[in-house]
């Protein structure tokens, strides 16, 4: 049986391990590490989300909501219903986007791609105006001739025909 001398310990020896740590011992963790990883989680979930909702609007925005019949044929744009007067909307025909307008001279389309500096224009009812919302660029929905603004050229015609009560749209060349 063994017995301790004087002076001696039941302790093992200690070890220094890199870093002066005692490389007998476990690793003590800080008692925040835990606290420190969630907060670097919800940091780049909250970064994540955040950049989420800039492209996804911007995304939205540049690429025109899809209708029937794309693809470079004939595309039916809505009813009359659809676009009652003084309305309009951006549709897509092949992979570009046309706003038809319903105007006092009828119905009316036109590439929706601002000649300024290309951005997507939009019928506003409050001016009756389609207007690009990229440098306040005003054209008449009848004509698609400038109005205001820095646009340079007015916005390029899209024939269409009106069969029943659907707005067709015509590409060029058809
Ligand atoms: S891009 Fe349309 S007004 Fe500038």
């Amino acid at each position: 049986m063994e017995s301790a001398t004087i002076g001696e310990t039941t302790q093992p020896a200690r070890r220094d391990g890199p870093n002066g740590h005692d490389a007998t011992q476990p690793q003590d963790l800080p008692p925040s590490s835990g606290r420190r990883r969630f907060l670097r989680f919800l940091l780049g979930f909250s970064a994540a989300s955040t950049l989420g909702m800039i492209v996804a609007p911007v995304v939205g925005f540049l690429v025109p909501p899809k209708t029937q019949g794309g693809g470079g044929g004939r595309v039916v744009a809505g009813t009359l219903q659809d676009i009652p007067a003084n309305t309009g909307k951006v549709v897509a025909m092949g992979g570009a986007p046309v706003i038809v307008s319903n105007t006092e001279a009828g119905v009316k389309a036109f590439s929706a791609v601002c000649t300024h500096l290309g951005c997507i224009v939009d019928f506003d009812e409050t001016v009756r105006h389609i207007v690009c919302p990229c440098h306040d660029g005003h054209f008449n929905p009848a004509s698609g001739a400038v109005l205001s603004g820095p646009p340079p050229a007015p916005l390029a015609p899209v024939a269409l025909a009106i069969e029943g009560d659907e707005i067709v749209l015509i590409p060029s060349g058809s």
